[in-house]
């Protein structure tokens, strides 16, 4: 990283759109390219918002008053997930709002609204196997795409361990997917520990869970 390094912080409430903005540019393409400008910022404050309610730990890369990056990370005990309060009421509310949207969408808006909360569902089932893994989770890491390649990815991980180990946990486990950047798990050192077909619909879609040591 050069000196002109983004300054890293825990996220306020005031970041959600920061954050949000983040997620809409790498996986609401498809929404905003048919004009649901509308829907897509929906879909990207409600699934931000769902990651941060189950994240003690939210870092966010900030440089010049721009979000740029986040990366948040769960704890469970006793295999259930521990949530942050700051984000309750966020959530509920835009859960309401999503749940409502998806009364008369298509398949496609569904899916942006609710795959990432089914995805949560499996990652509480794995936790609740008993597996070691699940101490902790990274539950987000996204990079502002003019910032990918910078080396902020690395950063926020190292310091999402650093926070793990802070909390005493010594493994983690996180979930990505092969539409994804998933290779970069592999480049760090994580070791590939399961495969999820369940969401495939023809179309391969697969569900990785990574681990790794804290
Ligand atoms: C994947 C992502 C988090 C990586 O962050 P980044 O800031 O671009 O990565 P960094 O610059 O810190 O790269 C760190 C190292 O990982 C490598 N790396 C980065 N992306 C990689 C990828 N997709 N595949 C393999 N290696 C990768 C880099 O070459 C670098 O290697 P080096 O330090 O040994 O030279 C970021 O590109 C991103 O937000 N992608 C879109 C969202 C996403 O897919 N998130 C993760 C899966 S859910």
């Amino acid at each position: 990283m050069t000196t002109d390094t983004p300054t890293i912080r825990p996220a306020e409430l005031t970041d959600l759109d920061g954050i949000a903005h983040i997620y809409s540019s790498l996986w609401c393409n498809y929404l905003r390219n048919r004009g649901d400008e509308e829907d897509a910022l929906l879909a990207s404050r409600f699934n931000v918002c769902m990651q941060l309610e189950r994240s003690p730990i939210t870092l966010v890369a900030e440089h010049e008053g721009e979000i740029v990056a986040a990366c948040f990370v769960g704890f469970f005990d006793d295999g259930v997930p521990q949530s942050n309060p700051l984000w309750q009421d966020c959530y509920r509310d835009l859960l309401a709002q999503a749940t409502k949207r998806a009364e008369t969408a298509d398949e496609d808006l569904e899916g942006s609204l609710f795959g990432d909360s089914r995805e949560k569902e499996t990652a509480d089932r794995f936790a609740a196997s008993g597996t070691d893994y699940a101490q902790a989770q990274i539950n987000l890491i996204i990079i502002l795409p003019a910032w990918q390649g910078h080396g902020l990815g690395r950063l926020l991980i190292e310091r999402a361990r650093a926070a793990m180990r802070e909390a005493g946990r010594t493994k983690f486990f996180l979930m990505t997917d092969n539409q994804s950047d998933y290779a970069f798990y592999d480049h760090l050192g994580m070791t590939r520990i399961a495969e999820d077909h369940s969401q495939d619909t023809g179309d391969g879609f697969t569900v990785y869970m990574y681990g790794g040591e804290a």
